[in-house]
């Protein structure tokens, strides 16, 4: 029996939904149907921007990159919550839940560096359209694509050797449906003071950084659409950022909803609920704002789904 307490001891149990009985079956279904329209557009998207040379820029290369993050953010969630859905609560291995909560933090970081760069991208295409292939070259978008890779997965390494000192001495039961990172704190018998303080800086900083940049260049511009003297050019200017300003918005609504109240404020079960906001619903809107409105994309997609 000893040997029991001690391998449970080892890990966590993830309560997953109990707490909502009768939501179970549709959150189920819509769960499923998200997870698989999030898979399907975005794999969608890749292959689309892969086989059609005419979008081969750094916007659809960057896009394609949100994609591929897109992708391994619900795939390191979904997978074991759907398996598991209607049981009374998962066994996780402290392992397992590392890795969890390191690839959600660094998909979290790499597609706000991602939402940054295109913000660049576009305010280049518009500003400065004269200098956008000397700037916005193979080199210089290879570069920053793994300088975004890289800083994505070594802050979030930093983040992990915080959280993986952290010991647990009473209840192990971690009331969310992943190993979701306060709801890890909340249980923790350790100071998580170190760890708050660092998410607040990183996050303000990090957050600010990138909505600066962000903001910066849709102020350029718009400003320099507004100059614009034909309603045609206007128009074709302003769709092509109409699909990353869309993305953006949502990015940050959901983050914001998230970080706008502290968490000691919310129920558990309003938590899951907002978590629920950026890791089902803003990876599946990815791929339906920009073949929607993007005709570059819907060409692309009609040419690569005829052959
Ligand atoms: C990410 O972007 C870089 C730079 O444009 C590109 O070379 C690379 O193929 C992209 N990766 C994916 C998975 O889309």
């Amino acid at each position: 029996m000893g040997g029991e307490n001690q391998s449970s001891a080892e890990g966590f149990l993830i309560v997953g939904f109990t707490d909502l009985p009768l939501l179970r079956v549709p959150l189920f279904v819509v769960l499923l149907l998200s997870y698989l329209m999030t898979l399907l557009g975005n794999l969608l998207i890749m292959v689309t921007i892969y086989y059609n040379s005419h979008l081969h820029t750094p916007m659809y290369f960057f896009l394609s990159n949100l994609s591929f993050i897109d992708i391994c953010h619900t795939s390191n969630i979904f997978p074991q919550m759907l398996a598991y859905f209607f049981q009374e609560g998962t066994h996780m291995s402290f392992i397992e839940c590392m890795l969890q909560v390191y690839f959600f933090i660094a998909s979290i970081f790499t597609e706000l560096f991602v939402l940054s760069v295109m913000a660049f991208d576009r305010y280049v295409a518009i500003c400065i359209p004269l200098r956008y292939m000397t700037i916005m070259n193979k080199g210089v978008c290879v570069q920053l694509a793994v300088g975004i890779w890289a800083f994505g997965l070594l802050f979030s390494l930093l983040y992990i050797s915080l959280i993986s000192d952290l010991t647990f001495c009473g209840s192990r039961t971690i009331n969310h449906f992943f190993c979701d990172l306060t709801a890890l704190m909340k249980i923790s018998c350790s100071s998580t003071r170190v760890i708050e303080v660092l998410t607040y800086v990183l996050g303000v900083i990090i957050t600010l950084g990138s909505f600066t940049l962000i903001i910066t260049s849709y102020i350029n511009i718009i400003s320099s659409i507004l100059k614009i003297k034909s309603s045609g050019g206007r128009q074709k200017a302003f769709l092509t950022c109409a699909s990353h300003l869309t993305v953006v918005v949502i990015f940050y609504g959901s983050a914001a909803s998230s970080y706008i109240r502290p968490t000691s404020t919310y129920s558990m079960k309003e938590n899951k609920m907002v978590s629920l906001s950026y890791i089902a619903v803003t990876p599946m809107c990815n791929p339906i704002i920009y073949s929607l409105k993007n005709a570059d994309v819907i060409k692309g997609l009609r040419k690569f789904l005829l052959l």
